[in-house]
């Protein structure tokens, strides 16, 4: 039987990639369970999203707060008491302070609509377009101090089309964020990320090694 591990997901908004995080985790042989789903914003539609699937919901408003310690204290006493071993982040616009994301270390994740390490920060769909960049993506990392910085896990491309707006890239590359994650949290667990282990593991993947992905293509 798999042993689940316990993740607790941090969002503050919609919860598409936490839905898909919540739907992979229903499979028995998946090794994570959803423990809670937490949000900074406590309207957030992705709270209403986690109860409708049967997961634990919460809102802790950060603005209710004096200092960014005291929400994270707050934020870490509702993790622990629904058990969580593992953090992801799925749209959390929080910025987390140096403290707490020691006390998770290595057991943090976070979903970036880029391949990162391009394109960090916000904006991201805009600024790629704005630099002609003619591949995007996303990126599942492990989280460190520094914002959309961390071992990377897993990373989706997806092209950029001559009619994109950062609208419709953003949507494109959502679609590979929902099929990313959950791929990529799997591979966490399963120890084959962000180490130079999973380095070696992902050279064993039998591939053709001259098949580079053009874009726009070759002729
Ligand atoms: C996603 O694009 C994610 O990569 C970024 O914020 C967005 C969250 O969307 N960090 P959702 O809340 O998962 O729908």
């Amino acid at each position: 039987m798999t042993v689940k591990k316990r993740v607790g997901i941090l969002i503050s908004g919609r919860g598409s990639n936490m839905v898909s995080l919540i739907e992979a985790a229903r499979a028995p042989d998946y090794p994570a369970e959803i423990a809670c789903v937490i949000s900074n914003r406590p309207e957030a539609q992705g709270l209403k999203r986690a109860q409708a699937a049967g997961v634990p919901a919460v809102g802790i408003d950060h603005t209710a707060f004096d200092t960014r310690e005291a929400f994270e204290a707050a934020l870490d006493a509702e993790l622990s008491r629904f058990g969580v071993e593992l953090v992801a982040c799925a749209g959390f616009m929080r910025v987390m302070s140096a403290a707490f994301v020691e006390r998770w270390h290595d057991r943090m994740i976070n979903i970036h609509p880029s391949l990162l390490p391009a394109f960090k920060g916000l904006d991201t769909h805009a600024r790629a377009l704005q630099a002609g960049a003619k591949l995007a993506g996303c990126t599942v990392h492990v989280v460190r101090a520094a914002v959309d910085d961390g071992p990377i896990i897993a990373q989706a491309a997806v092209p950029v089309l001559p009619s994109d707006t950062p609208e419709r890239l953003a949507d494109r590359v959502l679609a590979a964020e929902h099929q990313l994650y959950p791929h990529a949290l799997r591979l966490f667990l399963q120890g084959h990320g962000g180490s130079a282990a999973a380095k070696r593991e992902a050279t064993q993947v039998p591939v053709n090694q001259e098949k580079a992905l053009f874009w726009p293509p070759l002729e």
